[in-house]
Parts: structure tokens; sequence; C-alpha cells
């Protein structure tokens, strides 16, 4: 089955694993809806690039996961752009100000900066996939994707609120697959260890858990957002994965048996 002129929605695809997805897809001639929170100018140059070097269809548009409700008005500018909607990434993740008091280490967790991470990892998952889930029936099926992280599996300082967050989408994303199934539709997170990104380059020990994981992988390597997005690509490929739900694939380089 082809994968080409199908759809493809994505959160915070201007960075990072979300990019590397954005661009694996359209090799394959698949359309892209995408969403920026600040980076409109780097949106702008994906749209572009991809399109010219893909001939495919890529739009941008703006949304903060702090708001998931603006997960509604967004399909609804999807629907004037794109005949369909078939796959949909739930990749965007909060970082800065916003995740002050939840990106801590645990006497210092507060409920505001915790509530956030779940807001942007939880909830906004939810909006969006019932959203994109209702678009999907209409064409019989699709694959939903939440990313998540081994930060849930093994231990890393100040993490908690993403792990236990993480955690969670998880368990929603094995609940939406049990309720969706019956639309054709799967559900399905990809759960990476350390990846490469600005992300964990924001983290106060990144060059410590750079050595750490290069230490410990067998492959000797950090990950890279690549090794990522081909997971996605393989979940939403109706050919190689159609009896695939519920579960998550752990992207790991080997470090967390280590
Ligand atoms: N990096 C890792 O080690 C790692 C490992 C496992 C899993 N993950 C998961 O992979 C996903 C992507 O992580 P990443 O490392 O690629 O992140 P990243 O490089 O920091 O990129 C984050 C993306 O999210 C967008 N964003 C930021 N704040 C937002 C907001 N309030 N509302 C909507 N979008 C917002 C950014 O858009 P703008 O650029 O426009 O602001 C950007 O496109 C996350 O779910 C993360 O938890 C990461």
């Amino acid at each position: 089955m082809s994968m080409k002129g199908k759809t493809l929605v994505i959160s915070g695809a201007t960075r990072g694993i979300g990019k590397a997805i954005l661009y694996r897809f359209a090799k394959e001639g698949v359309n892209v809806a995408f969403t920026y929170n600040k980076n409109e100018e780097e949106a702008q140059k994906i749209r572009q690039d991809v399109e010219q070097q893909y001939g495919i269809k890529a739009r941008f548009y703006p949304l903060n996961v702090l708001e998931p409700e603006q997960y509604k008005d967004l399909f609804v500018e999807i629907d004037k752009d794109f005949e369909q909607v078939n796959f949909f990434i739930s990749n965007a993740i909060i970082y800065g100000k916003s995740v002050v008091g939840g990106f801590a280490p645990f006497m210092r967790l507060k409920p505001k900066g915790l509530n956030n991470i779940y807001t942007a990892t939880v909830l906004a998952f939810v909006v969006g996939a019932q959203e994109a889930a209702k678009r999907m029936k209409e064409v019989g099926g699709g694959s939903i994707i939440s990313l998540s992280s081994t930060g849930n599996l093994v231990y890393m300082r100040n993490y908690a609120g993403h792990g236990n967050s993480k955690n969670a989408v998880e368990t929603m994303v094995k609940y939406a697959a049990a309720e969706l199934g019956e639309w054709k539709i799967r559900v399905n997170a990809v759960s990476g260890g350390p990846i490469d990104t600005d992300a964990l380059k924001a983290f106060p020990d990144y060059a410590e858990i750079k050595a750490k994981v290069e230490e410990k992988s067998p492959l000797n390597r950090m990950g890279y957002p690549n090794d990522i997005a081909g997971a996605c690509y393989f979940l939403c490929n109706e050919t190689e994965s159609a009896w695939l739900t519920g579960q998550t694939i752990v992207i790991d380089g080997g470090t967390t048996f280590q």
C-alpha cells in the first residue's frame, strides 16, 4: 500500500526529532501538516525545502501544547488545506520557563511545573488524537503515535516530571488503541533513549549524559533524531505494521538494559 499522497499531522516539527520525522515522511511522498511554537521562520524554510525536494504539499500552523484545546481550531484549518488526515504524531515538548518546578530534583518539584508537563504531554496528546481520529474514521483508518522517553524506565536526573508524564501517555496510548481499533486506527508510542537534540542540550548535565550513553550503549554512540523517525514511519505504514497497536517501541541503543 503506497504512502504517497497521504497526510501526516505532526506537532513540533521545527527541530530535533519532529523535524527528522517530517523529512522521513516527506521523502516517501507523504504530505505534511506541521506545527511550530516560536520558530515560524524555520517552519517556512522547512515547508519550502520539502515541497521543492519531494514535490509534496506542506503547511505549517502555530500551536501551544499548553493549551490543548487549540488542537480543535488547528484541525479545522488543516481540513481547509488537506483532503484527509491519515497519521498523527504528538511530538512537541515544552521547555524553559514553563518546566520550572517540573524539570527539577524531587524536593524542588512544584505542582505548576508538573501540571504543565502533564498538559503538554498527556492532555495535548488526548485532544490532538481525538481530532485526528475523527478524520481518520472518515477515511477508513490511520495511525496515531505519541513520543515517549526511557526516562520512565531508568533514572534521569531532574526528569521526574517528564518521566511520569511519559508513563501516563503510554497508558493513554493503550486505552486509545483499545477503543479506536474498531475504526481501524492503530495507536502506539515510540520511546527514545537520550537523543542528541536541542532539548537534551538544554539539560545542565548534557555532557555527562552524552558520555554515559556512549559508554553504556553496546553501539557506543548517542541516539540521533533519524533513529526515531524510522520507527514512526514503520508504525504508520500499514503494510509493515498492520497488527501492531497499543505498544511502546523502545529505541535506546541498548542503554536501558545496561
Ligand atoms: N531529545 C531526547 O533525548 C528525547 C528522547 C526521547 C524522547 N524525546 C521526545 O521527543 C519529542 C521531541 O523532542 P526533541 O528533543 O526533538 O525536542 P526539541 O528539539 O526541543 O523540539 C521541540 C519542538 O516542540 C516545539 N514546542 C516547544 N514548545 C512548544 C509549545 N509550548 N507548544 C507547541 N510546541 C512547542 C518546538 O517548536 P519551536 O521550535 O517552534 O518553538 C519544537 O518544534 C518530545 O516528546 C520528547 O519528550 C526526546
